[in-house]
Parts: C-alpha cells; sequence; structure tokens
C-alpha cells in the first residue's frame, strides 16, 4: 500500500471531526429543556414523569460511560465512538418519533449512553492522536462543539416551538440526526489512533498513521516512547489496575476536577437559566429564553478564547484564574438576588452580566479542563477505563446539582424572601397551561453555598492540579511511577 505522507494539517481535521461527538452532546443535553413543555401538554404529563425522562438522559450517560470504558482499551477508541455515533442517530430518531412516554424515557436512556461514550472517548481520541505542543487547544475543541452544540439546541428549540402545535417537540428532537450523521460518515475517515494499535503490538500501523499526523522529526522519539512504556508492564491490563497506589494521583485527579467542574453550579446556569432569568424580572418565557440564548453565545466566544489559552498560560493558571472569576461572580451573584428588591430593574441587568462574567470565566478553565485533564492523567493501558472514571463522575455530579438545586435554594432562603414569579404552568387535572403564582424561593443562598464549593477548589487545586502542558503522555505515567506530587508534574521533561 502506498504510504502517505505528513500533514500538518490533519491532526487538526482528524480532532475537529471527531469533536462532532462534542456537538452532540451539548445538542442533546440542551434540547430538552425546550421540548418539555410541548410533550408534557401533548402526552399530558405530571412533572414527576417529565423529571423521569429528563433523569433518563443523565442515567444513560453515566451507565455509558462505565460500561464502554474497558471497552475502549480492548476494541479500539475508533470503534468506541462509532459505537456512540450510531447510538446518537437512532436516538436522535426514536426520541423524536417516540409514541408513549415510556417510549421516549427508553429514548433518551439511549440517547444517553451515546452522551456518555462520547464524553470519555472522544477527549481519550484526541489527546491520543495530538503532538504534545498543541494537545490542550485540540482536546479543547470538543468542549468547544459542545457548547455550540448547547446554543444550537437553544436556537433550534426556539426555531421549531409553535405554540399552536404541540408537537412541536419532534422535529427539536429529530434535529439531532443532522450532527450523528456527520459524526457516522466522519468516523470512517479516521484513524485509529498509533498509541492504542502500539498496545494491541500493531507497530506498524501504529507508525503509518503516526508518520501522517507526527513532525517527521519526532516520529521515531515518539515510536521509542510508547514501546518503552509497554515494554514497562506487559501483563494483561484489568479494571482494578487502575485502582493501585500509584495510580492513586491520577485517579484523585480526575473525580476531583469533575467534582468542581460540577459543583460550582454551572449547569443551574445552564439548564436553569431561563428561570434564573424570570426571577429577577424579565418578563415572559420568550425574553428570558434569549437571555439563556445570550449564555450559550457567551460560552462558545470564551471557549474560542481558551483554545489560544490553554497551551500558553498552561493548564494551572487558566484553572486559578478562572476559579477566583467564578467565585467572585458567584459571590455577585448572590448580592444581587440578596438585594434584589431595593436594586429594581438595575438588579436585573445586574444578574445577567455577572452570570455573564461566570460563564466567560468557567468557558476558559473547567469547562476544558475537565474533559482535558482526565484525557492526559492516565497511562496507556488503562487510559480507557480511567478516563471513563472521570466521565462517569462528571454526569454523577451534574445529576446531584441539578437535582438538589432548588431544594438547596429553598435550604437557604430565610422566610418571606422568596422571591414570587407568576408563569403560565402546566396543570395536569384540566391539560391546559394557567397563569400561576410561584414561590421561587431566593437562589442568594444557593450561589455563595457554589462560590464556597470554589474556594474549596482553589484550595484542592493547589495540591492536586497537575500542568500537563507540553509534557507527553508517557512521562506523566513516568511521574506517577515514582511517586511524584501532582502539583510538580511541570517538572517532568517536556517532550511530544
Ligand atoms: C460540562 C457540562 C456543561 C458544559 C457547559 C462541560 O464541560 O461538563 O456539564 O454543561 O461544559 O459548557
Amino acid at each position: 500500500m502506498k504510504e502517505k505522507s505528513y500533514n500538518k494539517n490533519l491532526v487538526t481535521i482528524i480532532a475537529a471531526v471527531a469533536a462532532t461527538g462534542g456537538l452532540l452532546f451539548g445538542f442533546d443535553t440542551g434540547v430538552i429543556s425546550g421540548a418539555i413543555p410541548f410533550f408534557q401538554q401533548d402526552f399530558h404529563l405530571s412533572n414527576s414523569m417529565v423529571e423521569n425522562i429528563t433523569t433518563a438522559g443523565l442515567a444513560g450517560a453515566v451507565i455509558g460511560a462505565i460500561l464502554t470504558g474497558r471497552l475502549s482499551d480492548i476494541f479500539g477508541r475508533k470503534k468506541t465512538i462509532l459505537s456512540a455515533a450510531i447510538i446518537f442517530v437512532i436516538g436522535a430518531a426514536w426520541s423524536g418519533w417516540a409514541p408513549t412516554p415510556e417510549s421516549l424515557i427508553i429514548a433518551r436512556l439511549f440517547i444517553g449512553l451515546a452522551i456518555g461514550i462520547s464524553s470519555f472517548s472522544v477527549p481519550l481520541y484526541i489527546a491520543e492522536i495530538s503532538p504534545s505542543h498543541i494537545r490542550g487547544r485540540l482536546v479543547s475543541l470538543f468542549q468547544l462543539l459542545i457548547t455550540i452544540g448547547i446554543l444550537v439546541s437553544y436556537l433550534s428549540d426556539l426555531a421549531f416551538a409553535n405554540n399552536n402545535d404541540l408537537q412541536s417537540w419532534r422535529p427539536m428532537f429529530y434535529m439531532g440526526i443532522v450532527p450523528g450523521l456527520i459524526l457516522l460518515i466522519g468516523i470512517f475517515f479516521l484513524p485509529e489512533t498509533p498509541r492504542w494499535l502500539m498496545s494491541k503490538g500493531r507497530e506498524e500501523e501504529g507508525l503509518r498513521i503516526l508518520k501522517r499526523i507526527e513532525e517527521p522529526s519526532l516520529v521515531e522519539e515518539s515510536m521509542q516512547r510508547m514501546r518503552d512504556e509497554l515494554e514497562k508492564d506487559r501483563s494483561r491490563p484489568n479494571f482494578r489496575e487502575v485502582f493501585r497506589p500509584w495510580l492513586r494521583h491520577a485517579l484523585i485527579i480526575a473525580v476531583g476536577i469533575m467534582f468542581v467542574q460540577q459543583f460550582v453550579g454551572i449547569n443551574t446556569v445552564i439548564y436553569y437559566s431561563p428561570k434564573i432569568f424570570m426571577i429577577v424580572g424579565f418578563q415572559g418565557a420568550h425574553a428570558a429564553i434569549w437571555a439563556a440564548v445570550s449564555v450559550g453565545a457567551v460560552n462558545v466566544a470564551f471557549t474560542v478564547l481558551s483554545l489560544f489559552m490553554i497551551d500558553k498560560l498552561g493548564r494551572r493558571k487558566l484553572y486559578f484564574i478562572g476559579l477566583v472569576g467564578i467565585v467572585v461572580s458567584l459571590f455577585a451573584l448572590g448580592l444581587v438576588f440578596a438585594f434584589h428588591d431595593s436594586l429594581g430593574d438595575t438588579g436585573k441587568w445586574l444578574a445577567i452580566v455577572f452570570v455573564w462574567v461566570y460563564i466567560a470565566f468557567f468557558a476558559i478553565s473547567l469547562g476544558p479542563l475537565g474533559w482535558l485533564i482526565i484525557s492526559e492523567i492516565f497511562p496507556l493501558r488503562v487510559r480507557g477505563i480511567g478516563s471513563s472514571i472521570g466521565s462517569l463522575s462528571n454526569w454523577l455530579f451534574n445529576g446531584i446539582v441539578a437535582f438538589t438545586f432548588f431544594k438547596i435554594v429553598k435550604l437557604f432562603t430565610a422566610s418571606g424572601a422568596g422571591i414570587i414569579t407568576h408563569e403560565k404552568l402546566y396543570d395536569a387535572a384540566t391539560n391546559t397551561f394557567t397563569m400561576q403564582a410561584v414561590d421561587n424561593g431566593n437562589p442568594a443562598g444557593a450561589f455563595w453555598f457554589y462560590a464556597a464549593i470554589g474556594v474549596l477548589g482553589i484550595i484542592w487545586g493547589y495540591f492536586y492540579l497537575p500542568e500537563t502542558k507540553g509534557v507527553a503522555l508517557e512521562k506523566i505515567e513516568d511521574h506517577w511511577r515514582m511517586g511524584g506530587k501532582p502539583r510538580h508534574l511541570h517538572k517532568a521533561q517536556s517532550g511530544s
């Protein structure tokens, strides 16, 4: 077979195609919010049934992340992403077609599987094909596409929402077929990662691919490093290996960074921003949704910025800058809600500005860093299973935060401090939407609670967040084997 030669831009194209998995992740988690009011009325559902449908997606993601980590070590990164693409397409078609609520639950569970699978396998794939000096940027493409997916889902919900047509939730879900097909077709053109091929003893194939994506002068060095890593341990890897003492730090980092990413409350803003903006005084569901679209746009814009900073400033600097900004803006947001009565109209605008600031700081730091770090810190032999544990933690923490948000709001609301809104709500008994007064509690305490977790995150990060900028993946393993501290990782010699 004729060998193809090195192409400088190829690796970026490959990464961009794979990152379409992120677009699906963002789209499929975001699309449900706009669809809920329609299928709720269409199927005559109680709020608890709606919750079951929403939770089914999250549950599927947890299952997908945990079940397939090991499979990606056995069958390869490419086949794992391929399976996610197939599930995305079928799941989107099924969600749109679902004739009964039960069928919709299973469809959401099914598509959740694909979200869980892609959330760890795509960053992992990209990390393994990338030269180390641009690895951060390329893996962050995944996060960029998540944010674009969320924004597109808001926009497509807006485009299809038709108050005269209860079935308008169906096209919202059908839209997911399009990015699913892009990934499905694209994946056939992507190579398997040289690192995984090497781990299976397929050295020649690995070399052929490496020559196309790695600078010619670095190919041999890179091959040698992978060989050395595999030489260190030829026994068959198993699930328990990832819990060995020398990998303790890697495990703490994977779970810890996802804890911080989720417990600063990001998805209360992503999922509930229309509600938050209504509470603060934007009138009507439409204004509130537009406010949410603005949040999505800020998220995309600052994620783009992070692509240019992540390999320059490094992971630790971005982490601390981001978290300080997040803590300050959460604190300020809490103040706006606490003094909501006296601030009047100004409060409404201050709230939206601080939400933008909060999202901007998240987008340059914890958003991309979570997925990047879990794809970097595990040694090749257990990289699939290791990063799937990180991803599983992400979905679990995400579920806990989403499930507890309104409870935390209630818990921290002093009596009489609740903010009342008048909303058009669904009444299952009469199957109509009627105007009702809702006591929302006051989210000030909840935002301060997330700010406090952010402060803990800063302290945790000082000890545990590794600087992986420019460090070859194989060097990271050496550092753990030698019992090195996470915060000294940057001292591990850099290379490609
Ligand atoms: C997080 C998601 C979040 C998204 C927002 C991702 O990194 O894992 O939970 O919704 O960023 O941009």
